[in-house]
C-alpha cells in the first residue's frame, strides 16, 4: 500500500516549491499525496494561478485561513489542521519554507507524533524580529527530515546542535522549478510587450516584507528610490496586497505614480520579467534567488539576507533601505555586472532527492 504524504501550503512561494515535488510524487508507485492548503494566501492571482499553470494537484481540503495577528492565524491553522491529520492519518507531512503555515503544519504533526519533512531547513536571518525567523527556527526544530537547500543552511543547524543525521542537503526545489520552466518562456512574452518594454532595459521590483511594509519610513525610502530609478528606467512593480494595503494606509500611494504598477502575476509571468530585466530589486527570498538562476544582477531591500553566498559572490547587492539615493546607486552600479560563476543550489534534481529520502523513510 502507498504511504499518505500530508502536504501543508498557504503562501505563494509554498505553491511553486510544492510543484517540484508534487510532480516527482505522480510517478511514484510508493506514496501518495494530500495537499491541505490553509487559505493563508486566497486570491485568484495569488494561489490559483499557480494550480493551474504549475499543474500541482487541487487541494483535497482548503482550511480558508487568512489574516489576523500572527499569534490569531497561527493558532487557528494549528486546530484545523491537527483536526484534519487526525483524521486523514497520514505517515508523514511535508511542510515548506517558513510561514505561519509551515509552523502550524510542524507544530501540529509533531504533536500527534507524525514525523515531519522541512523543505528550505536551516536557514537563518539570526534576526528575530522577522515573523519568518520564528517560523524556521522552530520548524526546524520540530521537525525529524530537515531538507537543506545549501552548505550554510546545513552548517546553520550542526551549529544549532540538530544531530547529522536529520540534516539533508538536497540543494534548492526553486532551481527545479525554474530549470523545467526556463524554456518554457519566450523571452518575448505578451506581458513585456504590453508593458511596452519588450525591447529595453528595465527594473524589476517586488516589495512585500513585513519589515519594509510595516514601517511607514521605511515603505516611503523604497517608493522614493523606485521613483528615482523610474526617472532613468522603467520599473515594473508586481504589487503584493500586503504593499497595496499598507501604501493606502500610509498615504503613500502617489510614490506608485511613475512605476508600471501591476497584480501579482502568475510565475511564467515572474520569469519572463526576471530573465529579461537589467536588475531585479526586491525584499522577496525567492526573487533574490531566481534572479541568479536566469543570471539577472539583483539589488535587496533589506537588512540582512538568507542567501549570503549570492552577495558573497557579486550576484545581488545588500542594502539596508535608508536613503533612497544610496539605493538608486547601488541599482546603477548593478546594471550590467555578473557575478562569480557559482553553484550553490544544486543541479536542480533537488525534488527527486527529497522523494527518494521520504520512500526509503516512510
Ligand atoms: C506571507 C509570509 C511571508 C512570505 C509571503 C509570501 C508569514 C508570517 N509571512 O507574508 O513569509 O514571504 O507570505 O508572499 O507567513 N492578502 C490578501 N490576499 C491574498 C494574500 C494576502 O489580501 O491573497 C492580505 C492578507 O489579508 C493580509 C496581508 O495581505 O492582510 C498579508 O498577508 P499574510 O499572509 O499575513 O502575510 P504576507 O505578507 O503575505
Ligand atoms: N512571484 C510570482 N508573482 C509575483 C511575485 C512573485 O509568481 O507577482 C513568485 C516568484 O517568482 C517566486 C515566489 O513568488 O517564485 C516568491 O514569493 P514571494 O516573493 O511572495 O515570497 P518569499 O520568497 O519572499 O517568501
Amino acid at each position: 500500500m502507498r504511504k499518505k504524504l500530508l502536504t501543508v501550503v498557504g503562501a505563494r512561494p509554498q505553491f511553486i516549491k510544492a510543484s517540484a515535488i508534487s510532480r516527482c510524487i505522480r510517478r511514484s508507485s510508493a506514496i501518495e499525496e494530500l495537499i491541505v492548503h490553509t487559505g493563508q494566501h486566497f486570491d485568484a492571482n495569488m494561489s490559483e494561478v499557480f494550480f493551474g499553470e504549475l499543474e500541482i494537484s487541487k487541494p483535497a481540503y482548503n482550511l480558508g485561513i487568512s489574516g489576523g495577528s500572527h499569534g490569531q492565524m497561527t493558532g487557528e491553522m494549528l486546530r484545523r489542521l491537527e483536526e484534519t491529520m487526525i483524521t486523514e492519518k497520514p505517515d508523514g507531512v511535508l511542510v515548506y519554507g517558513d510561514t505561519n503555515s509551515t509552523l502550524a503544519g510542524a507544530l501540529a504533526a509533531s504533536k500527534l507524533h507524525i514525523p515531519t519533512a522541512h523543505v528550505e531547513a536551516g536557514l537563518r536571518s539570526f534576526n528575530r524580529k522577522m515573523p519568518e525567523e520564528v517560523n524556521r527556527v522552530l520548524t526546524d526544530h520540530c521537525a525529524e527530515w530537515l531538507f537543506t537547500p545549501t552548505v550554510v543552511a546545513t552548517e546553520n543547524l550542526k551549529r544549532e546542535g540538530i544531530s547529522a543525521e536529520r540534516i539533508i542537503e538536497v540543494g534548492d526545489v526553486m532551481l527545479d522549478v525554474a530549470s523545467y520552466y526556463r524554456s518554457r518562456v519566450s523571452s518575448s512574452h505578451p506581458l513585456l510587450t504590453s508593458l511596452k518594454v519588450d525591447h529595453q532595459p528595465f527594473v524589476l521590483a517586488t516589495v512585500h516584507r513585513q519589515e519594509n511594509t510595516d514601517d511607514p519610513q521605511r515603505l516611503r525610502v523604497i517608493f522614493t528610490a523606485l521613483s528615482l530609478i523610474a526617472q532613468e528606467l522603467p520599473v515594473i512593480l508586481p504589487l503584493h496586497p500586503r504593499t497595496k494595503k499598507r501604501l493606502a494606509e500610509h498615504d503613500l500611494t502617489s510614490l506608485t505614480s511613475s512605476l508600471l504598477i501591476t497584480d501579482p502575476l502568475g510565475y511564467m509571468e515572474m520569469v519572463a520579467c526576471e530573465s529579461s530585466a537589467a536588475v531585479v530589486v526586491t525584499d522577496s527570498g525567492g526573487v533574490q534567488k531566481e534572479a541568479f538562476f536566469h543570471k539577472t544582477p539583483c539589488v535587496t531591500l533589506r537588512d540582512e539576507t538568507e542567501w549570503l553566498e549570492l552577495v558573497e559572490s557579486g550576484w545581488n547587492r545588500l542594502i539596508s533601505p535608508q536613503d533612497p539615493h544610496e539605493i538608486l546607486k547601488q541599482v546603477r552600479a548593478a546594471i550590467g555586472t555578473r557575478g562569480a560563476p557559482i553553484h550553490p543550489y544544486g543541479r536542480g534534481e533537488s525534488a527527486q532527492h527529497i522523494l527518494d529520502k521520504l520512500t526509503n523513510e516512510l
